[in-house]
């Protein structure tokens, strides 16, 4: 069966070398979901139990990686029923959402996802850089580990609304090197006492030097100028510099012309598996205190069809079931709102809900957040 699993993953994923075997081996065999057809095993995916910050507060999230069917039985559902028949587990389980990148954004629409947030990856020439000034020292951290890092990861995690509370897996891949790399690592600060830390490999390419910082934490200004002006201490060797953030980037407010450009974009998607667990789970802006009488349709998971009271206070959210249903929307349009992708206006604007002049006010400041996203593909 795994060897059968490892066989589809890798023509799916055009892979070899023992790339799949390794990564089921890091995910754990019995996080993988299997169809089989005429006792044939005819596809995979992976499972991946983590968690994602909303408002502050951790929230349980699957993420789903690696859906593949074997070519010879693509077309007829297979995808769809291994999607479906992996949704019903997690509700069963207690799994509040779940997030995933789509290859085919058709496909797990029809599963009720719908975007989330963003993965960006932003560039700009070491030249155009142009920040001098380093107020910390840098401390390579030779051997990686990156549990030295988890906690101020989680730090900035907990700012950032769609972070991950990565699954170990994904803190591994991070400091794996693939073949011909080196990966550095630094405290950014002393080593105990650090205020960020950046993770980068360099590669040579035909256009030039790159260098790809992998992970980076920031939690000072002095943080922020001694990671711009390491980075422009590289100009004689490295050509560009590409990273990770949002779709509207912070760091790039301390460079002195706006060079840097963003130089890869998808979206995620997302699913809200459990709306009362989702909603709940999740914080919400401190100070304000609303009330949200919401009408879901989800024809996949049914416990979640009905009408809900969202009621908002101190930052955290209670759900009851009932009331009058003034903002009505499918399961997946939900999605969007839930991570404040997109306003509830400009929602009701392309016909993905449908509410009430005083539903739509109530959800605009219930769901009122920063552009969501996400350092890591998975
Ligand atoms: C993408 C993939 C998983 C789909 O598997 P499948 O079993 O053929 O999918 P299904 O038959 O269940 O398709 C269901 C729906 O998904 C959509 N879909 C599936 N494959 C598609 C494609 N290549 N292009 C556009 N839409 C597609 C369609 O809307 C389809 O519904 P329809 O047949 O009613 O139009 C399969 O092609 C695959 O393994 N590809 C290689 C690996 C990959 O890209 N994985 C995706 C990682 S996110």
């Amino acid at each position: 069966m795994r060897k059968q699993l490892r066989y589809i993953l890798e023509q799916c994923f055009i892979s070899g070398l023992g790339g799949e075997e390794a990564y089921i081996n890091l995910i754990g065999v019995e996080n993988f979901r299997i169809i089989h057809k005429l006792q044939q095993v005819a596809g995979g995916l992976a499972t991946l139990d983590m968690g994602q910050w909303w408002g502050g507060v951790r929230v349980p999230m699957t993420g789903i990686a690696v859906v593949g069917i074997a070519p010879e039985y693509r077309g007829s559902g297979a995808a769809i029923a291994l999607m479906q028949h992996t949704l019903k587990e997690l509700y069963a389980r207690g799994v509040a959402i779940s997030a995933l990148y789509p290859a085919v954004q058709s496909l797990y629409r029809k599963l009720e996802y719908e975007q989330g947030g963003s993965w960006c990856i932003w560039e700009v020439a070491t030249r155009n850089i142009q920040v001098r000034e380093q107020p910390l020292p840098l401390e390579p951290v030779v051997p990686i580990n990156h549990q030295v890092f988890h906690q101020l990861y989680q730090q900035q995690a907990r700012q950032t609304p769609g972070y991950l509370d990565r699954h170990p897996a994904i803190w591994e891949r991070l400091i794996q090197p693939d073949e011909k790399e080196i990966v550095y690592a630094y405290f950014i600060g002393t080593k105990d006492q650090p205020q960020g830390y950046i993770i980068f490999t360099q590669e040579r390419t035909e256009d030039g030097e790159i260098l790809w910082v992998k992970d980076w934490v920031l939690r000072t200004l002095a943080a922020a100028q001694t990671f711009w002006s390491f980075l422009a201490n590289h100009r004689f060797q490295i050509h560009q510099v590409r990273w990770n953030s949002s779709a509207i980037d912070s760091l790039t407010l301390l460079l002195p012309e706006q060079t840097a450009k963003i130089w890869r974009e998808s979206r995620w998607l997302l699913r809200v598996i459990d709306v009362v667990k989702a909603l709940e789970a999740r914080g919400y802006p401190p100070g304000i205190q609303a009330e949200l009488h919401l009408e879901i349709q989800d024809n996949l998971l049914t416990g979640n069809n009905g009408k809900f009271i969202l009621s908002v206070a101190n930052g955290r959210g209670k759900v009851t079931k009932g009331g009058k249903g003034e903002l009505q929307l499918d399961i997946r349009e939900l999605a969007p709102l839930y991570t404040s992708l997109f306003t509830p206006y400009h929602l009701q604007q392309v016909g993905k809900l449908n509410g009430t002049e005083t539903a739509i006010l109530g959800a605009t400041q219930i769901f009122a957040g920063s552009s969501p996203w996400m350092a890591d593909f998975f």
